[in-house]
């Protein structure tokens, strides 16, 4: 029997006292335009997510420098990292530029650290997507930010949302008029939370992994050897 078999605890996995606090939804859009219909969707999502009994904040890239243009002391930069820590989930609406996400939206990620001493700021997150187009619905956006989630260790939901013509679909007030493409959103937001519900307080478990515990085993017993030696 091969002692580096992985050790799995599957009793982790049972309901922990369930945290009684609204879910915490960080919410990010991609441009700094007055009329920007990320931001207004993502407005839209977050009035959703509230009435489905979360906690919303949403971000203002607005003043984020480009990454590395600033010390990571910058108070934008302190403010977005607070928040990814703050947060349990998140939904990720960038407008598609180009046929890809926004500089402005990939600035934001790009000054999110994977790792913050011990800490994994986004690992284990709940992620929604969603793009706003100016044209015909695509998913070009949507699919980086899923490859983006990926990268950034989070569980990305598979509902997602595209809204093409955006200019098409918000009144004067800035509302979303009502649309299947309404609807679809509404869906995403409430399998958003479906999903925090159910990962919360359970996420260090979910992706812990059985390379990095061998890793962690072999450096512990590294030291150890050479405390004795
Ligand atoms: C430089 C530039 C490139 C764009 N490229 C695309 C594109 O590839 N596909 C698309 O559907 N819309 C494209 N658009 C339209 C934007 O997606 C649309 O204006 C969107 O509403 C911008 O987001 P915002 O309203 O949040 O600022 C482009 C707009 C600009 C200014």
């Amino acid at each position: 029997m091969n002692d580096d078999l992985p050790n799995l605890d599957l009793e982790l996995l049972t309901p922990p006292n369930e945290s009684s606090h609204k879910p915490r939804i960080l919410l990010l859009y991609g441009s700094t335009r007055e009329r920007s219909f990320s931001r207004l969707l993502t407005e839209e999502a977050a009035r959703i997510l509230r009435l489905l009994g979360a906690e919303t904040v949403i971000f203002d890239p607005s003043g984020l420098p480009l990454p590395d243009a600033a010390p990571s002391e910058h108070p934008k930069v302190q403010q977005l990292r607070d928040l990814v820590l703050w947060s349990e989930g998140q939904v990720w609406c960038s407008p598609e530029r180009h046929g890809s996400m926004s500089a402005v939206f990939k600035a934001q990620i790009d000054w999110i650290p994977l790792t913050m001493g011990a800490v994994r700021p986004t690992q284990g997150k709940t992620l929604a997507v969603m793009q706003v187009c100016g044209g015909s619905q695509s998913f070009n956006t949507v699919n980086q930010l899923r490859v983006l989630g990926r990268w950034m260790r989070m569980l990305t939901i598979p509902n997602q949302s595209s809204v093409p013509k955006a200019f098409m679909e918000f009144d004067e007030a800035g509302r979303m008029k009502p649309s299947s493409y309404y609807d679809r959103m509404v869906d995403v937001m409430e399998e958003l939370m479906k999903f925090t519900q159910l990962v919360r307080g359970r996420e260090t478990f979910l992706v812990d992994r059985y390379s990095e515990r061998k890793e962690s085993a072999e450096e512990l017993s590294k030291r150890v050897n050479q405390r004795s030696i």
